[in-house]
């Protein structure tokens, strides 16, 4: 059953019938890796930091993980229909309490607050999500934020004030590619009621410059690494490019993508922020903008991890290797894997329950309530960290009655020992169980 009750980091919570944040999660609140000296996650946040200093920029590490819906989603202009606030991708403790998914939910108090005229927020954020090596139901983003009082500059010029700051920045000789115009009419629009198009532009050119100096910084210290760990290392230069992205809460909005090992990768959101934010705030006289950056998976790249489960290890194979380097980050090293133990593949299949086995005007006997996020989530509370990744390899409807079987692929496979075939039998008996018992499915 459900406990009535929860507590996350001293604090006492009641549950309702939204709630749905298994043990090993709830656990999480209390690990802080973006706080624990020495670990890859809070190193990447130090050196993010290191470019963007105080006083301009104040950092806030220590926001509770517990936060309301509004401020998680309302607060931000997500739709009342938004997917991501479905119970399928987001844990709650009850319908108004939840885990927050990204660390966007404590703009607008920031903004309020205005304790200083640029922000960053580092914290761990929590996702129902897929299982694989790059994914984790925690993980930790920093938040960074800057803003402009229209009243508050010389002769209230916002643009020349924004241009003014630009020009103190330092300027790199990276390669960006940045195609398309500064906002585009329907794609990436200008938030024409409140700002200018000279401002939007200001705005936009000023937090792109700030980014791009963070993710040289990032790359050269990786660069430094790996060309002294790696005799035979071949520089590759870095490149860069802007890509128009959307987010409720910021118009317009981009992605920051780096070309890494073939391929572009997104590495970043951000956007000039929508001003009902600070209208709301309180700060109605304020422009500004916003980004928002995971932390594993820069530091995936930066110290070459090559599984997101690594962070939570306590195990000194991989702990002892970043010693020191908090306080000098000249130290930094890549990881060295220690050996990878062997993969055991197992798969499982199923037939949904259909719509009228489920019976009852239960919402879960809706058909179509089926959500890969659950199969995840049970093979992850059963298996732990001895899970891979869980991938569908078969999916079939019957061409008679219409029933619909899936074919789940699980990868056990620890970070720390070899698991034997009976303990894998015994975990994959157990998954399969849980999968009949929490959504009545019937094995084939
Ligand atoms: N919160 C967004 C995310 O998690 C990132 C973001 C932050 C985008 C701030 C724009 C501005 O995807």
């Amino acid at each position: 059953g459900k406990p009535a009750t929860i507590v996350v980091n001293g604090k006492t919570y009641t549950t309702d019938a939204w709630f749905n944040v298994p043990p090993n999660v709830l656990a999480s609140t209390s690990r802080k890796l973006h706080l624990q000296k020495d670990h890859p996650v809070a190193i990447t946040r130090q050196i993010i930091e290191s470019k963007f200093p105080a006083p301009t920029y104040k950092t806030h590490n220590n926001f509770d993980p517990v936060v309301s819906t509004f401020e998680n989603f309302d607060s931000l202009g997500f739709p009342p229909d938004h997917v991501g606030r479905n119970r399928s991708d987001t844990y709650y403790i009850n319908q108004t309490t939840l885990l927050r998914t990204h660390t966007s939910a404590h703009e607008a108090e920031l903004f309020r607050a205005h304790a200083s005229d640029g922000y960053l927020i580092s914290a761990d954020v929590y996702r129902r999500d897929e299982v694989d090596r790059s994914h984790y139901p925690v993980f930790h983003q920093m938040e960074g934020a800057r803003v402009w009082d229209r009243k508050a500059v010389p002769n209230g010029d916002v643009v020349a004030a924004i241009y003014a700051d630009l020009a103190t920045l330092p300027t790199h000789n990276v390669k960006v590619d940045d195609p398309h115009p500064p906002f585009h009419a329907t794609r990436n629009p200008l938030q024409a009621e409140h700002h200018s198009p000279a401002e939007a532009e200001a705005l936009g050119a000023h937090l792109k410059r700030s980014l791009e100096l963070m993710v040289v910084e990032i790359f050269s210290r990786a660069k430094a690494a790996a060309a002294k760990q790696d005799p035979d290392y071949v520089d590759e230069p870095l490149r860069v490019r802007w890509v128009e992205a959307y987010f409720p809460f910021t118009s317009p909005s981009w992605e920051l993508e780096v070309y890494y090992a073939g391929d572009w990768l997104e590495v970043l959101g951000c956007g000039v922020t929508q001003q009902h934010i600070l209208t709301d705030a309180g700060v109605p006289g304020q422009v500004g903008w916003a980004f928002g950056i995971g932390l594993e998976r820069i530091a995936m790249l930066l110290f070459q991890i090559p599984d997101i489960r690594l962070f939570w290890s306590q195990d000194n194979r991989f702990l002892s290797q970043f010693t020191g380097v908090s306080d000098d980050l000249a130290k930094l090293k890549r990881f060295v894997p220690f050996s990878k133990y062997p993969a055991c593949y197992k798969d499982v299949s199923f037939w949904l329950r259909s719509a009228s086995a489920a019976g009852g005007n239960d919402k879960a006997a809706n058909k179509h309530d089926f959500h890969e996020n659950d199969v995840m989530e049970i093979v992850r509370n059963v298996a732990g960290d001895d899970v891979e990744d869980v991938c569908l390899v078969d999916e079939f409807t019957h061409p008679k009655t219409g029933r619909r079987s899936m074919c789940y692929r699980i990868n056990y496979r620890s970070l720390e020992k070899t698991l034997t075939h009976p303990e894998t039998n015994a975990m994959h008996d157990r998954v399969r169980e849980a999968l009949v018992e929490k959504l009545g499915v019937e094995l084939r």
